[in-house]
């Protein structure tokens, strides 16, 4: 006998796309108040690194856009039901985000930090494992802006981590990341008190911006 209690099993269809938001991470309004929170934190530590004004907008246009990649890549996922083939997908995003920024007509800057987003300082990032000085200072900058963000915001399989757990974390993967550029991130959050960006109610962080 059937107990009513009993829960039925997950349809393939619902595992699939419970597990292609958990790889891809964000629904739509989720990336763009993640590129906000990245480009707001770029502009913040190139200033603080002493970048020209003009330097500091286009690194602020190029963290709001720096995942554009995975828009494209999730046509893709629908596709490819095995996580191997879409881990390999999703490592694509950077490469597909430089083709539409590229084609778009942004700036060679703007499309090598897009490019460059997820290279690590030790070489061990991706696409082109650039190792050190090679990772354009854009890409770097975006690299440290890109993970305290990711980790200070809520995912659908974890809770956001506290910044001060956040930054403890990044410490750990130090090799990661140009000490130089992280020490600057250090100093904007310790005197910046950011607020999370949540596009639904329009909070916006302590610059007003989206107010
Ligand atoms: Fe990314």
């Amino acid at each position: 006998m059937k107990c009513l209690n009993e829960k039925k099993p997950e349809s393939r269809k619902y595992q699939h796309s419970k597990y292609r938001r958990n790889m891809l991470q964000y629904s739509l309004t989720e990336q763009i108040s993640h590129g906000c929170e990245v480009s707001n934190l770029a502009y913040d530590v190139a200033e603080k690194l002493g970048y020209s004004n003009s330097n500091c907008q286009e690194l602020a246009v190029a963290g709001f856009l720096h995942d554009i990649g995975k828009i494209v890549l999730e046509k893709e996922i629908d596709d490819q039901p095995l996580v191997v083939e879409e881990m390999k997908i999703v490592r694509m995003h950077p490469v597909e985000g430089y083709k539409v920024v590229e084609r778009q007509g942004y700036s060679d800057f703007i499309s090598q930090c897009v490019l460059h987003h997820h290279e690590n300082y030790d070489g061990s990032g991706y696409p082109d494992h650039l190792f050190g000085d090679e990772i354009p200072y854009g890409a770097r900058i975006l690299r440290v802006c890109d993970v305290y963000c990711a980790l200070t915001s809520d995912r659908p399989y974890r809770k956001a981590f506290d910044p001060e757990t956040a930054v403890k974390f990044m410490v750990e993967d130090i090799r990661n990341f140009d000490i130089q550029i992280f020490l600057a991130f250090q100093r904007v959050i310790h005197e910046n008190n950011r607020k999370r960006v949540i596009l639904g109610d329009l909070a916006v962080d302590e610059r007003g911006d989206f107010k």
